[in-house]
């Protein structure tokens, strides 16, 4: 199936919840660390895609804070498989920036030190911005933000007065950033699990039944479409919003 996508209405930021990957792998009478390995030859065929089509940020929840409840063996096979697949030379290719957020200070050394030498390497690839989503949680950064801001208030440095919707999102671990446009979820699940709260506010949320491992360029492209052929109205009028398009 062809999908027509309209060049000038892509959109900048997409945010995924990569899920489905143990679901994909059962399937085959295989153990979910196969699903896992094969939900990173999805994050390349996507990645790689966004890029061709000038995708500028590219979020990827690939492992929650609530994940570290998982069992140890399945945790460290994640931890082993972000170890093997972070190849700084892919990114380099295609000029690919590489960044991560999270509670990155739980993540085992060797992890860290890896994800900080990609991010370093890649800090001057231009074409987009691949953000992993690691030991990452919504609450967990709104919390952090609300203990930041408290304590530039409580050193006289901000006024509670001057707290604005911008204060709290230049605290988000997204600052660099703008909010997703369209938020994509493999797996059929239709719920959030506590992802990018605050920068979904306004976001086009796209739920599919395909698991990650499937989830294929075609697949991107029928999101990006349904995506395209909805009208954004941000609370005004289908009027107004058409009124608007045709200045
Ligand atoms: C998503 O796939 C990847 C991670 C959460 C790390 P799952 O591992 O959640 O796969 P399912 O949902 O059990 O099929
Ligand atoms: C969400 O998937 C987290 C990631 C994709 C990394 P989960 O499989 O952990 O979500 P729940 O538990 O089904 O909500
Ligand atoms: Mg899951």
């Amino acid at each position: 199936m062809v999908y027509e996508l309209d060049r000038n209405n892509i959109p900048q930021h997409i945010a995924i919840i990569m899920d489905g990957n143990g679901r994909w792998a059962a399937e085959r009478g295989k153990p979910r660390s196969y699903g896992h390995q094969a939900g990173v030859d999805a994050v390349r065929r996507i990645t790689s895609e966004c890029t061709r089509l000038g995708v500028k940020f590219l979020t990827l929840y690939t492992f929650s804070t609530e994940n570290w409840n998982r069992p140890a063996t399945e945790v460290a096979a994640l931890m082993g498989l972000v170890l093997s697949s972070l190849e700084d030379e892919i990114f380099m290719k295609n000029n690919v920036r590489f960044q991560v957020i999270g509670d990155i200070k739980r993540l085992p050394i060797e992890v860290q030190e890896k994800l900080q030498g990609t991010m370093d390497h890649t800090a001057n690839n231009s074409a987009m911005t691949m953000v992993v989503a690691l030991s990452y949680s919504s609450r967990w950064e709104i919390t952090k933000a609300m203990h930041e801001i408290a304590d530039e208030v409580k050193a006289g440095t901000l006024l509670a007065e001057d707290i604005t919707e911008d204060t709290i999102s230049k605290h988000m671990v997204t600052n660099f950033m703008p909010d997703p446009e369209l938020l994509i979820r493999t797996g059929g699940e239709q719920r959030i699990s506590n992802y990018l709260l605050w920068q979904i506010a306004y976001s086009e949320l796209y739920f599919c039944d395909t698991y990650w491992p499937d989830f294929s360029e075609d697949d991107l492209h029928k999101a990006i479409a349904d995506y395209q052929h909805r009208q954004r109205r941000f609370g005004k009028t289908g009027a107004q919003v058409e009124q608007e398009e045709k200045k």
